[in-house]
């Protein structure tokens, strides 16, 4: 391990690149290999078990491409797999969860809605965040919410009538903030935003996992040395057509921040 290697991330798909986007443009002179396991999307609908071997599998494939840490830019399978890939490998593995505690300590009175994969709101992982600062949360699994990112659906009758089912048992609760806990649902930050009382902060996670990287890669003394910009490379398991729109939302995941 030397600080001349990239830095991995892998999700389900496409959602991690929103947590990509945000560490590129704060660590200019890193480099990046994202590998998006789009053959084996969604995760959040899987089992664990399934998840797991997704998780380890994609991450021997980064390991084989050499790497001094690890981003596992998806909150489902940071629940599950986290601590195993922890064990298995000695470089700095950072995961991702709900953002709650911020939401927790940064809002104030009525409820706390948590956006996420049925999987990340069952695991052990979320559980424990949830009796700590959950006495406002309202947990709300969003099987399929994913999907319209994959397609690359921001917008329509679809989303809003998915949208509108969800957050139709809320109308009349006093909402402090809602939680993005999934890496996925910030590219759909805009539609969300119209189905919620005007003014709702949305809450994620992903300066925290940036600021995590950064002191995880100081601590181990990993970080990438000034000089030319690094390089990023996008992998699908998708295949072609999937690793082009990898690129492509990439740069939107940029435009985005
Ligand atoms: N992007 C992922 C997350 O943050 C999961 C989406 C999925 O594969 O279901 O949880």
């Amino acid at each position: 391990m030397h600080s001349g290697q990239a830095i991995g991330f892998f999700d389900s798909g496409l959602g991690g690149l929103s947590v990509l986007a945000s560490a590129k443009q704060q660590l200019p002179y890193e480099s990046f290999i994202y590998l998006g396991d789009s053959a084996n999307a969604p995760y959040g609908t899987k089992s664990d078990s399934e998840v797991l071997a997704l998780s380890q599998r994609a991450v021997a494939e980064l390991v084989k491409l050499g790497i001094k840490a690890l981003v596992i830019a998806c909150n489902t399978a940071t629940g599950v797999a986290v601590q195993p890939l922890r064990e298995q490998y000695s470089f700095p593995i950072i995961g991702l969860e709900p953002a709650l505690k911020l939401a927790a300590n940064t809002s104030q009175g009525g409820a706390i809605l948590v956006m996420a994969t049925p999987l990340t709101l069952k695991s052990q992982k979320y559980q424990q965040l949830y009796d700590q600062y959950g006495h406002r949360a309202i947990s709300l699994p969003c099987p399929g919410l994913m999907d319209f990112v994959e397609r690359e659906e921001f917008s329509g009758s679809a989303l809003d009538s998915y949208l509108q089912n969800l957050f139709l048992p809320f109308q009349g609760t006093p909402l402090a903030a809602v939680v993005l806990g999934c890496t996925h649902y910030l590219f759909l930050r805009e539609a969300i935003t119209r189905h919620l009382p005007q003014g709702t902060p949305m809450v994620d996670s992903n300066d925290g996992v940036t600021r995590q990287l950064i002191r995880r890669l100081k601590e181990e003394n990993l970080l990438a040395p000034q000089g030319p910009a690094g390089n990023v490379r996008l992998i699908s398991t998708g295949g072609l057509e999937k690793a082009e729109q990898l690129a492509r939302m990439f740069r939107l995941a940029q435009r985005l921040l």
